[in-house]
C-alpha cells in the first residue's frame, strides 16, 4: 500500500517539475531573490571530491548544482541524474551556453530515480542533492543508495530548506512562504499547484535535527549542518564511514 502511494507521489512530483520546468530557472532565482546562486555555491563548496573524481548530483533538475561543480573542480566528471527529463533538458542548453562549454562533455546527463540508482557500489567521489530530497520518498531509499555508491570518506551534500514549521524572521519568512510564495508561483507559472506543494513540502519536512538523526540511521559517519539565512535553508554534510 505505501509502495503505490510512494509511486503515485513520484508521478505527481516528475509531472509537475515536467509542467514548469521552462519558467523553473527564472522561478527560483526570482522568489529567492538571487540567493539560491549563493546556497549552490556554499554547498559545492563542501563536496571535496578530489581532483578527479565522479561527482553524482541527484535531482540535478535544470544543472545549476552540475555547472557549480564543474566551475569549482574543473577536473571532476559529473553524473547530473534525475527523473524529469524536461528539467534536464532545460538544463542542457544551459551547459552548452558561454565559457562553460569546452567543458560539456564533463556533465553527463541521465534520467534516473534516486531510489534507484544505475551505479556500481563505491564508485562516487561526492555527492549533492539540492533542494531534491524534500521531494523524494522514502527519503531512506535515497539515502541507501547514495550511501551504496559513496566510496568510503567521500560526502553527500544536502542542500535544503529547513523546516518551515519553526517561526523565523519573527514569523515574516512563514508569512511569504505560507501566503506569498504560492500566490507569486501561480501567477508566474500558472499552477496552482505546485508553489503551495513547494511551502506545504518546506512545512512538512523535518527540522535539521531529524534530518541529521536520518541520515545517521541510514549509516552515514559524521553528519554536520549548516544554517543559512538564519535557518531558512541548510546544509547537511554527511560522510560514508571510512572502511
Ligand atoms: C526543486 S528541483 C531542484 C533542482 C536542482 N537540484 C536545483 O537545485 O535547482 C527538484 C528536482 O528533484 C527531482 N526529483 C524529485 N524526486 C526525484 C527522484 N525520486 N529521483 C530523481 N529526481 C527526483 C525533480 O524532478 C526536480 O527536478
Amino acid at each position: 500500500m505505501a509502495q503505490v502511494s510512494h509511486q503515485e507521489h513520484g508521478k505527481k512530483v516528475r509531472d509537475m517539475f515536467g509542467r514548469i520546468a521552462g519558467l523553473y530557472d527564472f522561478l527560483n532565482h526570482f522568489l529567492s531573490a538571487g540567493q539560491d546562486i549563493y546556497w549552490r555555491y556554499r554547498q559545492v563548496k563542501l563536496v571535496r571530491p578530489g581532483k578527479k573524481g565522479l561527482v553524482l548530483d541527484l535531482a540535478a533538475g535544470t544543472l545549476d548544482v552540475s555547472v557549480e561543480l564543474l566551475r569549482q573542480y574543473p577536473d571532476v566528471k559529473v553524473l547530473a541524474m534525475d527523473f524529469t527529463h524536461q528539467m534536464l533538458a532545460c538544463g542542457k542548453n544551459k551547459k552548452l551556453e558561454g565559457k562553460r562549454a569546452e567543458r560539456s562533455e564533463s556533465i553527463a546527463a541521465v534520467q534516473a530515480d534516486g531510489r534507484g540508482l544505475p551505479l556500481p557500489d563505491n564508485c562516487l567521489d561526492g555527492a549533492t542533492i539540492s533542494f531534491g530530497i524534500r521531494n523524494i520518498l522514502p527519503r531512506e531509499d535515497c539515502y541507501k543508495e547514495v550511501l551504496r555508491t559513496l566510496k568510503p570518506g567521500a560526502r553527500f551534500c544536502i542542500l535544503e530548506f529547513g523546516s518551515g514549521s519553526k517561526k523565523i524572521w519573527k514569523g515574516v519568512y512563514n508569512f511569504y512562504l505560507n501566503k506569498v510564495l504560492p500566490l507569486l508561483g501561480k501567477v508566474v507559472s500558472g499552477d496552482s499547484g505546485a508553489y503551495s506543494y513547494l511551502a506545504d513540502t518546506i512545512r512538512a519536512f523535518p527540522d535539521e535535527r531529524a534530518l541529521a538523526e536520518e541520515l545517521r540511521e541510514a549509516g552515514f559517519g559524521r553528519v554536520m549542518f549548516i544554517p543559512l539565512l538564519s535557518g531558512i535553508v541548510y546544509i547537511h554534510v554527511a560522510e560514508k564511514a571510512e572502511e
